[in-house]
């Protein structure tokens, strides 16, 4: 089977327009509508992929279920990034076992980063064989003539290499939101951090072109969407190798050049990439939200060698104050691994001293997972689980105190927020969230959801902020 047709690194559009005959053809299978259930684990960007996942299945003459029983077919859109993300997968897909028996002509995929690991493929091959569909990440694009495949031929289709480096436009979207729209604009990552695993299943970066991005942006804002997440594994190296002339701080200036009232977000950045221009248009561009995440990792010189960050604690720290004086009132939130191969007492302490001096206003934080075909699967791990626990926990401590602090510093204040969605709790039935990205309650009637509203902050915890609009 001919795999990809490029032109430079685009799918051609004869070979998407192909795609969407298959989709016609498919709904033709099919007397009455049959019932999809997609399943996503993992990142944004994932989330993303199954948005247009459910865009090629609607056309296909798919409805959505959330039951898996009822369900004719199920997409589980998996993720690599850690072991237990791993096997949460594979538990839920090895439960499915019963979901097909009492259901044999039920059909079941299996996508996403997972999909890209040799050693889970060959797992699923052997010890999995109620999955009919296995495709990597960069062949989403083929989704339609792959299922075509297990509904008329009714053998196992495995696709699991091949499409590095090429970016499908125009293949249809079903999104989950009416306010918040997630947006890739990039695929792929050459950062080759030594313990993620990013790079070797995405493929290399590459960039959407900006046009593509533009246009899509303004047609968001005319459906109504309010807020606009730009992704991309490390947006701040946005149009390497594009004809055009143009980095990510142009392509945040054009999005937010659109008309309309709504705010643009962005992520993830990479410390090493994050630039004084992009500072500077996030300052200048009053649609671009006041907020970044840039994680830092470890806060120990030695570990971020050993990670192959490119960046220093010191040059870390240097880069949020730059960021901060373009723009005092930034929320800087980040992502910090514990327990990397080696990681002594002396580096984990650098790492709470960054957090310290740093003031995030929210922080992931991982446990070291060895990813195999990583480098930093090959380096030597000293560290026990009891001490990575342990480290783990001092962590989130300390950014507890900060977080509740950080959030302290806005009661009794106004400030616009906008309305996404609704709670779930009677007392604050309205979710919504400040330019910062910060999450709030609310007190309000249910009609505000979509709009931009003042609101007063009465009260928080380590999580959110409660108050009226
Ligand atoms: N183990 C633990 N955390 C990881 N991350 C990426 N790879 C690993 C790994 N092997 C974390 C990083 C990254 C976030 C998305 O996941 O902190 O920023
Ligand atoms: Fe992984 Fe590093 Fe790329 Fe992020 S920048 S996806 S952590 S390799």
């Amino acid at each position: 089977m001919k795999i990809v047709k490029r032109e430079r690194n685009k799918i051609q559009a004869e070979e998407i327009a192909n795609q969407k005959a298959i989709m016609a053809q498919i709904r033709a299978l099919f007397a009455a509508r049959p019932l999809a259930y997609v399943d996503t684990y993992g990142c944004q960007q994932n989330e993303a992929d199954s948005e247009t996942i459910r865009g090629m299945l609607d056309e296909m003459g798919y409805a959505f279920t959330t039951d898996e029983f009822e369900a004719d077919l199920i997409v589980i859109n998996t993720c690599a990034i850690r072991e237990n993300a791993e096997n949460r997968v594979l538990g839920n897909v090895g439960a499915l076992s019963h979901t097909k028996k009492a259901k044999p002509s039920q059909t079941i995929v299996f996508c996403g980063c997972l999909a890209a690991v040799p050693e889970t493929v060959e797992k699923i091959r052997r010890s999995y064989p109620q999955v009919d569909l296995v495709f990597a990440p960069n062949l989403l694009w083929m989704f339609p003539e792959l299922l075509r495949r297990v509904l008329t031929e009714k053998g196992r289709v495995f696709l699991t290499d091949g499409g590095d480096g090429a970016v499908a436009e125009g293949l249809p979207v079903k999104r989950d939101g009416t306010v918040k729209a997630w947006f890739p604009i990039m695929y792929g990552c050459d950062n080759f951090c030594s313990y993620c695993i990013v790079p070797h299943v995405r493929g290399r970066e590459r960039s959407r072109d900006p046009e593509h991005v533009v246009d899509e942006a303004r047609q968001l804002v005319a459906d109504g969407y309010k807020d606009i997440t730009l992704l991309g594994q490390n947006v701040n190296s946005y149009g390497a190798g594009l004809d055009e002339n143009i980095n990510f701080a142009g392509l945040l200036r054009q999005v937010c050049e659109i008309d309309g009232q709504f705010l643009v977000r962005f992520m993830t950045s990479h410390p090493k990439d994050a630039s004084v221009e992009l500072f500077r248009a996030m300052a200048d561009c009053e649609r671009a939200a006041k907020q970044i995440h840039l994680p830092f990792q470890s806060g120990s010189d030695r570990i971020l060698r050993l990670m192959n960050r490119g960046y220093t604690h010191q040059d870390y720290m240097a880069k949020i104050a730059q960021a901060r004086e373009f723009m005092p009132d930034i929320a800087i939130t980040s992502d910090v691994i514990v327990g990397f191969p080696g990681e002594t007492e002396a580096d984990f302490e650098d790492t709470l001293r960054l957090i310290e001096n740093a003031r995030f206003d929210g922080l992931f934080t991982f446990i070291y997972s060895r990813r195999p075909g990583t480098p930093a699967a090959d380096m030597e791990d000293t560290v026990t689980h009891e001490e990575k626990h342990r480290r783990f926990d001092r962590l989130i401590e300390l950014q507890n105190s900060i977080s509740d602090e950080q959030h302290s510093k806005h009661i009794g204040k106004a400030m616009t927020v906008l309305v996404d969605g609704e709670s779930g709790d009677a007392r604050y039935p309205l979710r919504a969230r400040t330019n910062g990205g910060r999450l709030v309650h609310l007190n309000g009637d249910l009609t505000l959801v979509g709009s931009f509203v003042e609101a007063r902050i009465t009260h928080c915890n380590s999580w959110s902020l409660f108050g009226e609009a």
